[in-house]
C-alpha cells in the first residue's frame, strides 16, 4: 500500500480551525440527532440587517452596480468612513488611508501579514480573539500572549506591557470592546499604553474596535487619538457587529498612507474588493448613522443584565461584568478536577464545554482558544429565553460535578 503523503504546506498545518466554529459544527451535528442544543458559541448578533441596508443593496443590484470596484473600496465609501472617524472618534484620515475589506477579519490579517516578519514579536493582549494567534503564525511571526488579571477584569496594564517588550517586538493587538471578555479600556488606560509605545518608536499598533457601537459603559475611546502613537496605530472597524452585517462581508482598516498602500497591494492579491452590493449596504449603514445600533445594544444590555442575575447565583462561577460586546467569560476554575455523576473526571476547559454541550445541551467555548485555560466564553446574542433556559440547565448541569 502506498503510504499517504499529506500534499499540505508547513505553514498551513501549523494553523487551526477557529474553536468557535469547531464547537458550533459539533452543536450542529448534536442538534441533527434531533437534540435541542442551545448555542452560545459563535460571536453573531441575532438581529436582522436594518431595512434601510437591505433596501440600499436591492437599489444597487437593480442599478446594475454589479462590477469590479477599486481594491480598498468605493470612493464613496472611503469618504463615508473618514467621515465616521471624524464624527465619531475625532480622528482625521485620507480615503488613501482607508482599505475596506471582506470583514474586520481581512482587514486584521491584511495589518498582520504587512506588518510582521518572520521572528518578529507580536503582544497579544490576552484573553484575545481566536483569529489574532493563528494570524500571527501565517505571518511566522511569534506571539507573545501577555494576559490581564481577572481583578482588573483582564484588562493588560500598561505595567504588563512595557514588561513584555523585547527589541524584538513589533506589534501589539488588542480588542476594544473586548471579544471574549467584554472590557473596555477607558482614556487614561489606553493613555497609559501610549505612552508606553511612545518610548517604543519601533512598535506599531492594531486596535480592533469591531464593537465600538456595542458598549454600555459611554464613551468609546481609540488609541489612534493619541498624537504620540497615532502614525503608527492600525485602527480596525466593519459592520457585522454594530449593524448586524455578519454575512455581508465588509470591515475595514485605518492605517499610515503607506501601511494602507501595502494592505491594498496585499488585498488585490487574495481577494480583491469586497462585493460590490456589499459596499453600498455599508454606505447606507454609515449614512444611516447609529440609531439601528442603538437599538440593539439596548437589547443586548438587557441580556447582559439577565444573564449576570442567573449566573451569579451559581457557585463558584466567577463573572466580570462585561462593558461591551455580547459574551459572558467567567471563570470556571473551580470546576476543572470535578467528576460527574459518572465518575467521569473534568480534567480541564475543553472537557467542561464537551460535558455541558453533552449534559446541558449547550455549546460554549472553551477559554484555552482564547489564552485563557480556566474560562468559558457563552454568547448572549440569543433571544432571552433561550438565554435563560440555557443557563438554567447550565446551572444544573454544574451542579452535577462534584
Ligand atoms: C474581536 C473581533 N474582531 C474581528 C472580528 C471579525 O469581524 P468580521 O465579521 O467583520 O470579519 C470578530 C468577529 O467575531 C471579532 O470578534
Amino acid at each position: 500500500m502506498t503510504e499517504l503523503i499529506s500534499p499540505l504546506s508547513a505553514r498551513l498545518s501549523r494553523i487551526t480551525e477557529p474553536a468557535t466554529i469547531a464547537m458550533s459544527k459539533k452543536a450542529r451535528e448534536l442538534a441533527a440527532q434531533g437534540v435541542d442544543v442551545i448555542s452560545l458559541s459563535l460571536g453573531e448578533p441575532d438581529f436582522q440587517t436594518p431595512q434601510y441596508i437591505k433596501d440600499a443593496a436591492k437599489q444597487a443590484i437593480d442599478e446594475g452596480f454589479t462590477f469590479y470596484t477599486p481594491v480598498p473600496g468605493i470612493a464613496e465609501l472611503r469618504q463615508a468612513i473618514c467621515d465616521k472617524f471624524a464624527r465619531e472618534n475625532d480622528l482625521h484620515f485620507q480615503p488613501n488611508q482607508i482599505v475596506v475589506g471582506t470583514g474586520a477579519k481581512q482587514a486584521l490579517a491584511n495589518a498582520v501579514l504587512s506588518l510582521v516578519d518572520p521572528g518578529d514579536e507580536v503582544i497579544v493582549f490576552s484573553p484575545y480573539w481566536v483569529s489574532y494567534e493563528e494570524m500571527v503564525k501565517l505571518a511566522d511571526g511569534i506571539t507573545v500572549p501577555v494576559l490581564g488579571a481577572l481583578e482588573n477584569d483582564y484588562k493588560v496594564t500598561a505595567a504588563q506591557l512595557e514588561a513584555a517588550i523585547t527589541p524584538r517586538t513589533k506589534l501589539i493587538m488588542y480588542s476594544s470592546p473586548c471579544n471574549p471578555t467584554g472590557a473596555v479600556f477607558s482614556k487614561e488606560e489606553l493613555g497609559e499604553i501610549a505612552a508606553v509605545l511612545a518610548r517604543h518608536p519601533r512598535i506599531w499598533a492594531v486596535a480592533d474596535e469591531i464593537y465600538e457601537y456595542i458598549n454600555f459603559v459611554g464613551e468609546h475611546y481609540s488609541l489612534a487619538r493619541f498624537p504620540e502613537v497615532a502614525e503608527r496605530v492600525v485602527t480596525v472597524n466593519g459592520f457585522s457587529k454594530g449593524y448586524a452585517m455578519t454575512g455581508w462581508r465588509i470591515g475595514y482598516l485605518a492605517a499610515r498612507a503607506d501601511v494602507a498602500a501595502a494592505c491594498d497591494k496585499l488585498q488585490s492579491q487574495f481577494t480583491s474588493a469586497t462585493c460590490s452590493i456589499t459596499q453600498r449596504a455599508g454606505l447606507a449603514a454609515l449614512r444611516g448613522g447609529r440609531a439601528s445600533a442603538d437599538e440593539m445594544v439596548a437589547a443586548y444590555r438587557r441580556r447582559r443584565d439577565l444573564v449576570l442575575g442567573i449566573v451569579r447565583d451559581i457557585p463558584d462561577l466567577i463573572t466580570p461584568t462585561p462593558e461591551g460586546a455580547f459574551y459572558i467569560f467567567p471563570d470556571v476554575s473551580a470546576f476543572l478536577g470535578r467528576r460527574t455523576s459518572e465518575g467521569v473526571i473534568i480534567n480541564d476547559v475543553n472537557e467542561l464545554a464537551l460535558y455541558l454541550l453533552q449534559d446541558a445541551h449547550v455549546a460554549a467555548v472553551p477559554g484555552d482558544a482564547f489564552g485563557a485555560p480556566s474560562c468559558l466564553r457563552f454568547s448572549t446574542a440569543s433571544a432571552d429565553e433561550k438565554l435563560v433556559e440555557a443557563f438554567r440547565r447550565i446551572k444544573v448541569s454544574l451542579g452535577k460535578l462534584n
